[in-house]
C-alpha cells in the first residue's frame, strides 16, 4: 500500500509497473497525496471493468469509464446498494448501520420521499435569503492581508448553519454536527480518532443528542425540518431507533463534507488554473456553470459501492453473485470519450452538468440543488466583495478513498472591493 508521501511521478511508475491485476486503486493514501490519477487512466484505457482480488476489505471490482459507471447506478435490480456504499465495511456496533442510501425499493424508495420535501424547490427558495445572508456576515468578518484557513472559517462554517436549519438544531451547536460528520468517515489512528473504542464513544454522543431531537419533535407539532418529517410520517414514524440514528448519518454527512469540499476544491482549482479566475471575474454570469464544473472537477465522493445480485456479464468480464462492485466517479469524470479535456478545469464547458458526481438512478443525490444553490450564493458574495483569493500552499488532502477533500486549504484575501 502507498505511504502518505507517494508522489504523483512515483505513483504514475508503479501504475504502469505493476502487472494488472495487482493494481488495486482503493488506497486512502494515494487520495491523500492526490496520486491516484496514473492508475485510473491506466484502468480506463487497458481494463475498464477490473478485479482486485486482494484487499483489506475483501476483494472488489473497479469500474472506471462513464459508461459503465452510468449503467451500473442506474440498474439498481442487479447492483444492490443493501448493507452499504462505501468499499469499507463498517467496523464495531452490530453490523451495518441501516439508512435508506444503502437499501434497495421499496423501502428506500418510502424514505427517500420522506426527506425529500425538505429540500425540495419551495423550501429551497425560502431557504437562499438565509444562506445569504449567512454567506454575507461569514465573508465581512474574514479577516484581510492575513493567512487563515478557508476550510475551517468559510467553507465548515456555511454547510454548518444550512444543516442545523436541515435540523432544526440550534445554531451554536452546529460545529458539532461538523464534528460528527467527520468522526463518521474518520479512519481511526489517522488524526481526528484514536482507536474503534473512540469512534464508538463519540457516536454514542451523537446518538444520545439526536434521540433527544426525536423525542421532542415526536411529541410536538410537525414543524417541516428532517427530524420532524422523520418523527412524523407514516413511513417512518415507527423506525428502529438504530434506522432512525443511520439516516441522520445519512443526513449529516450528505449533507455536509460534499458541499464544504466543493467550496473548497473551488478556491484551489481558481487558483491552479489563473486564466478560469479572470473569466469568473470579467463574466460573474458563469457562476453556475463554474459550478456543477468544480463538482466534477472535485467528485466530492470518489466512488460509491454496490453487490452483484446475480451473476452477471458486464464489460467481458464475469461478475459473481455477492461480489463488490465499485463505481469509481473520480475516474469516470476524468473519462476523454465522454469529457473533452477532463483534466482540465473550464468554468465555460459546453455541457458542465455532464457529470457522474451525484451519481445516477434511484440514489441520484436527493440535495444536489441545495449543494449547488451554497456554492452559487458563496461565490455571488465573494465576488461582491473580494477582488482575489490567492491560495497561499498546498491544501492538506483527506485520508480516504470515499471522501474527496480538503482538511485545511491556507490563503490570504489581499484587499476588500
Ligand atoms: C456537491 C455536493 C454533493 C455531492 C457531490 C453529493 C453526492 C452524492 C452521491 C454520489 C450520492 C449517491 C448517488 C448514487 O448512488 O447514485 C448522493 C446521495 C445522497 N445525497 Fe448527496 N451530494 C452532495 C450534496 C448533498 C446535500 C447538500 C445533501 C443534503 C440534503 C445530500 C444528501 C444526500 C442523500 C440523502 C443521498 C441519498 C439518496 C438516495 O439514496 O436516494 N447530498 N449524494
Amino acid at each position: 500500500m502507498a505511504d502518505g508521501n507517494v508522489s504523483l511521478q512515483q505513483a504514475r511508475e508503479e501504475a504502469y509497473s505493476l502487472p494488472l491485476e495487482q493494481l488495486n486503486p482503493a488506497q486512502p493514501a494515494l487520495f491523500q497525496a492526490d496520486a491516484m490519477w496514473p492508475m485510473f487512466e491506466r484502468l480506463r484505457k487497458e481494463a475498464p471493468v477490473h478485479y482486485t482480488a486482494e484487499h483489506d476489505f475483501g476483494p472488489y471490482w473497479s469500474v472506471t469509464k462513464y459508461n459503465d459507471i452510468m449503467a451500473v447506478d442506474t440498474n439498481h435490480q442487479v447492483f444492490s446498494s443493501e448493507g452499504g456504499i462505501t468499499i469499507a465495511e463498517q467496523q464495531g456496533g452490530e453490523g451495518p448501520m441501516p439508512m435508506f442510501i444503502a437499501m434497495d425499493p421499496p423501502k428506500h424508495d418510502i424514505q427517500r420521499k420522506t426527506v425529500s420535501p425538505a429540500v425540495s424547490p419551495t423550501n429551497l427558495q425560502r431557504l437562499e435569503p438565509l444562506i445569504r445572508e449567512r454567506a454575507a456576515k461569514i465573508l465581512d468578518e474574514l479577516p484581510i492581508g492575513e493567512e487563515i484557513d478557508w476550510v475551517d472559517l468559510v467553507s465548515k462554517e456555511l454547510t454548518a448553519m444550512t444543516l442545523a436549519t436541515l435540523f432544526d438544531v440550534p445554531q451554536a451547536d452546529r460545529r458539532r454536527l461538523t464534528y460528527w460528520s467527520d468522526v463518521v468517515t474518520a479512519v481511526p489512528g489517522q488524526g481526528l480518532i484514536d482507536s474503534l473504542e473512540h469512534k464508538m464513544q463519540i457516536f454514542a454522543e451523537y446518538h444520545a443528542y439526536f434521540t433527544e431531537l426525536w423525542n421532542k419533535k415526536v411529541n410536538a407539532e410537525p414543524t417541516g425540518d428532517l427530524i420532524s418529517m422523520l418523527a412524523h410520517s407514516p413511513a417512518t414514524r415507527n423506525m428502529e431507533p438504530r434506522e432512525y440514528f443511520g439516516n441522520v448519518v445519512l443526513l449529516t454527512v450528505g449533507g455536509n463534507d460534499t458541499t464544504r469540499n466543493t467550496i473548497s476544491g473551488s478556491i484551489y482549482a481558481l487558483n491552479k488554473y489563473p486564466d478560469q479566475y479572470k473569466k469568473l471575474r470579467d463574466n460573474p454570469g458563469v457562476i453556475p456553470s463554474m459550478v456543477s464544473e468544480t463538482i466534477r472537477w472535485q467528485t466530492p465522493l470518489a466512488h460509491m459501492r454496490r453487490r452483484a445480485l446475480q451473476d452477471v456479464e458486464f464489460g467481458g468480464k464475469t461478475i459473481r453473485k455477492g461480489d463488490k462492485v465499485i463505481m469509481w466517479y473520480v475516474s469516470g469524470n476524468r473519462d476523454d470519450e465522454v469529457i473533452e479535456n477532463p483534466d482540465d478545469y473550464i468554468i465555460d464547458r459546453e455541457r458542465p452538468r455532464t457529470h457522474l458526481s451525484f451519481g445516477f438512478g434511484i440514489h441520484r443525490c436527493v440535495g444536489n440543488r441545495l449543494a449547488e444553490l451554497q456554492l452559487t450564493i458563496i461565490w455571488e458574495e465573494i465576488l461582491k466583495r473580494f477582488p482575489e483569493i490567492v491560495v497561499t500552499g498546498e491544501p492538506k488532502r483527506v485520508y480516504s478513498s470515499f471522501v474527496k477533500g480538503y482538511e485545511t486549504l491556507p490563503l490570504v484575501i489581499p484587499r476588500r472591493v
